[in-house]
């Protein structure tokens, strides 16, 4: 599995520990940035990374912010993109079993560093069902087509 990471500013610490988790278990990952914790735009790093998701350079994307929500609702823009902000390790099975989330947002302000670990944990080794979430994963697909 290939990993997409980036953050702003309020997630780069967060960034960097998984960053040494991924390193720790193997997997293999490219960081879009950014390299310090000087003031940035979260939508320029959540875009590089749904993006490289979207078109299938990277199996799955990590995003952190300080709440973790505008880099999902940035994610989530991108067609094809299943953004899920997730706080906690029931949800971060969850949505991997029935939404097949794609891209994992995480808020380094609300959560601790030890719970943000277990939930990318959980989250990376989390399958999707398939079956009738399918079926409601094509109904989101066919939203997008909408937008034209
Ligand atoms: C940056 O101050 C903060 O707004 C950002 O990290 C994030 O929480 C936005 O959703």
């Amino acid at each position: 599995m290939k990993i997409a990471i980036a953050s702003d500013h309020g997630g780069f610490l967060y960034k960097e520990k998984i960053k040494a988790y991924l390193t720790e278990v193997g997997i293999e990952f490219k960081d879009f940035g950014p390299s310090d914790e000087n003031s940035v735009d979260y939508p320029d790093y959540a875009k590089p990374v749904a993006e490289s998701v979207a078109n299938g350079t990277y199996d799955r994307g990590i995003l952190v912010c300080g709440t973790g929500i505008g880099m999902s609702i940035a994610a989530n823009k991108v067609d094809g993109i299943r953004c899920a902000l997730v706080s906690d390790v029931f949800t971060a099975e969850v949505t991997r079993q029935h939404n097949n989330s794609n891209v994992l947002a995480l808020g380094q302000r609300v959560i601790g560093e030890g719970l943000m670990l277990l939930i990318v944990k959980t989250w990376l080794n989390s399958e999707f069902e398939g079956g009738r979430h399918q079926n409601r994963i094509d109904k989101i697909s066919a939203i997008e087509s909408c937008n034209g």
